[in-house]
C-alpha cells in the first residue's frame, strides 16, 4: 500500500461519497482530532444530493462533486474521477459509502492506494443488502469488513473486520445500526493504520510494519468485536 517516500511528508487522505457519509465523518473528525500530521486532501462526492457534503463542508474540508447521473458511461466518469484524485495526490484513498463499481483501468491506476469498508464480515454478502441476507440465512454473526480495492467486487484483501451478533428480534434496518456503530471505529484505525506505514499491502497481502516516525500511537487490530469497542449489543 502507500509507500512514503520521504516519511516526513504528511499523508495525504481523499475520501470518496455518495450518500449519508458518516464513515467519512467519523473518519474525518478522528484525523482532525488526532494532532497527527495527516492531510485530508478533498471529499468527492459521486451524487450532489450526497447528505455527507454538508457535514465535510462544516469540518471545513474541500469538496468536490462528480455528477455520475451527468456521464454516459461508467469509463468516462472513472476518467474524471482519476483527474480529480491525480490533482489531489492521496497517498490513500477510502471509499465510504461510495456506490460505484470502479472499472478495472481505474482500479489499477490506484492499485494499492484504494480501501473500502463493506457492511459484511468478508467473503460472506459480497454486493448490496448484506444485512437482510445475513437474517435470511439465520447468520448468527454479522459485521463490517475494511479491504484493499481491487477489479472484483468486494473481492480485495481483507484489512479488518469487526463483528456483531445478530438477534433473534433482528431486522435489516436494525441490524444495519449495530452494524454501523462497529463499522465507524473499525474503519476509524484502519485507515490511521495505512497512513501510519503500520499495515502496508505487499504482494497482495496486508503486513504489519513499524509505523513511520510521529505515529507511533496508532494501534492497529485486525478483529474486533462490539465489546472491544465499548457496544454491547443491542
Ligand atoms: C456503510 O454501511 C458502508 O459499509 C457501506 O455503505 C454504508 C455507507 O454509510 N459501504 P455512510 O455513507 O458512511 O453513512
Amino acid at each position: 500500500m502507500p509507500q512514503l517516500t520521504d516519511p516526513r511528508q504528511r499523508p495525504r487522505l481523499a475520501l470518496l461519497i455518495s450518500g449519508r457519509g458518516s464513515n467519512m465523518r467519523a473518519i474525518a473528525e478522528a484525523v482532525l482530532a488526532s494532532g497527527l500530521p495527516i492531510e485530508i486532501s478533498g471529499v468527492i462526492s459521486s451524487r450532489p444530493e450526497a447528505e455527507g457534503l454538508a457535514h465535510a463542508r462544516a469540518l471545513g474540508l474541500p469538496t468536490q462533486t462528480i455528477d455520475a447521473a451527468s456521464f454516459s458511461c461508467r469509463e468516462d466518469f472513472d476518467a474524471a474521477l482519476a483527474a480529480a484524485l491525480r490533482a489531489q495526490a492521496p497517498t490513500l484513498i477510502a471509499l465510504a459509502g461510495f456506490m460505484r463499481i470502479l472499472t478495472p483501468g481505474f482500479v489499477t491506476e490506484f492499485a494499492g492506494r484504494l480501501i473500502n469498508i463493506h457492511p459484511s464480515l468478508l467473503p460472506a454478502y459480497r454486493g448490496l443488502n448484506t444485512h437482510a441476507r445475513a437474517i435470511a440465512d439465520g447468520a448468527r454473526l454479522h459485521g463490517a469488513s475494511v479491504h484493499a480495492v481491487t477489479p472484483g467486487l468486494d473481492e480485495g484483501p481483507v484489512l479488518a473486520q469487526a463483528e456483531v451478533p445478530v438477534l433473534p428480534q433482528d431486522t435489516p434496518e436494525t441490524l444495519s445500526q449495530r452494524v454501523l456503530a462497529v463499522e465507524h471505529p473499525l474503519y476509524v484505525q484502519s485507515v490511521m493504520a495505512v497512513l501510519a506505514g503500520r499495515q502496508r499491502l505487499v504482494d497482495g497481502a496486508w503486513q504489519s510494519f513499524p509505523p513511520h516516525p510521529g505515529f507511533e500511537s496508532v494501534g492497529f487490530s485486525a478483529r474486533l468485536t462490539a465489546s472491544d469497542l465499548g457496544l454491547d449489543a443491542p
